[in-house]
């Protein structure tokens, strides 16, 4: 039957109509608020690329994740800003590490809290690279062994999940293999499985003080022509043992989403990256843009294309807007 018997027009008449046909919702329990820590006491430095997003010392950390639990965010994603790096990041590992303290206050503070943790070199090592460098190139299997080590410091200092966002080859069976060995097969892993090589990090980088000093990540991030590639990366992820799955960055990648979501059974996160959050704000600053509306359109976007958790420096304003039971 078509027009004039059907009228698709009969249930968007009202709101209640609305919303009773309405296919996908976004939920508070889907957002993963990411948190930037720095070393030192009273510090709270905005982002200037990323405004309402702050470097914050643990106890303001911990404030901020308060202000999370309050608006009713259950989960934050923990990154360090390091003021002691090396070539090889070891300062990544040290059990007294910047996202080592700020682990332990959130947990000391917020025990319900699930705090996840970057787990990359890129903040920790002299030349910004997310590895450790032999000659001019990426040396996958130390950096595993680096990032095995990483990530079961940051078990020991109480972290839910852990989440390997640098792209090495076999890094996901390397930590999981290192945190069964270490006594957390209990930690779970969230890993960036398909993490495209992308412009759109460009305000994170000063964020986490992570700009390569030379060259780029495209010898380890992938080809943002690549599709086919991708369903191998997710595949290889799940095999080493990653219990969630995630892609990222999300708008420029939605179709990826979508295809991974029937093609694979975990679990997928979608990373609402930083320049996505900067173009936002941005237009809706000057007024060109009304923030609220454009927030929600694109992360039901992202979960219509079949992401379960968004990870969203939105997330605190995207909680708030929720509540009001519009959307
Ligand atoms: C570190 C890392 C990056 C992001 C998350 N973890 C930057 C990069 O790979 O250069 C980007 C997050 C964002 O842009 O919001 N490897
Ligand atoms: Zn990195």
């Amino acid at each position: 039957m078509s027009f004039p018997q059907s009228r698709l027009r009969r249930l968007r008449r009202t709101p209640t109509l609305r919303r009773m046909v309405r296919e996908t919702v976004c939920r508070v329990d889907d957002l993963i608020y990411p948190l930037f820590v720095v070393p030192g006491t009273g510090r709270r430095r905005e982002i200037s690329s990323m405004p309402g997003i702050f470097q914050l010392s643990p106890e303001l950390l911990v404030e901020e994740a308060g202000r999370a639990r309050e608006a009713g965010v259950g989960a934050v994603l923990l990154f360090g800003v390091a003021d002691d790096k090396d070539d090889r990041g070891n300062p990544a590992c040290a059990e007294y590490g910047i996202v080592q303290q700020g682990l332990r206050a959130l947990k000391k503070t917020f025990p319900e809290l699930a705090v996840i943790t970057d787990v990359c070199l890129c903040a920790y090592t002299s030349h910004g690279h997310c590895g450790i460098l032999r000659g001019n190139e990426v040396d996958n299997d130390e950096t595993c062994r680096q990032l095995a080590a990483m990530a079961l410091s940051h078990a020991r200092a109480g972290a839910d999940m852990v989440a390997p966002s640098d792209m090495m080859d076999g890094r996901v069976a390397a930590i999981r293999r290192a945190l069964d060995e270490g006594g957390f097969p209990m930690t779970a892993l969230m890993s960036y499985a398909v993490k495209f090589a992308s412009a759109y990090y460009g305000p994170f980088r000063e964020a986490a003080d992570s700009a390569p000093r030379s060259g780029d990540r495209r010898g380890y991030q992938m080809d943002p022509a690549n599709r086919r590639e991708t369903f191998r990366e997710a595949a290889f992820d799940a095999e080493e043992g990653a219990d969630i799955l995630m892609v990222k960055p999300a708008l420029a990648y939605l179709d990826i989403l979508r295809d991974l979501r029937e093609r694979c059974d975990l679990p997928l996160a979608a990373y609402n990256v930083s320049g996505e959050y900067a173009m936002v704000k941005a237009a809706s600053a000057r007024g060109w843009l009304d923030e609220e509306q454009v927030v929600m359109e694109n992360l039901l976007a992202m979960k219509r294309a079949g992401a379960d958790l968004i990870i969203t420096y939105h997330a605190l304003d995207a909680a708030r807007w929720l509540k009001k039971g519009e959307y």
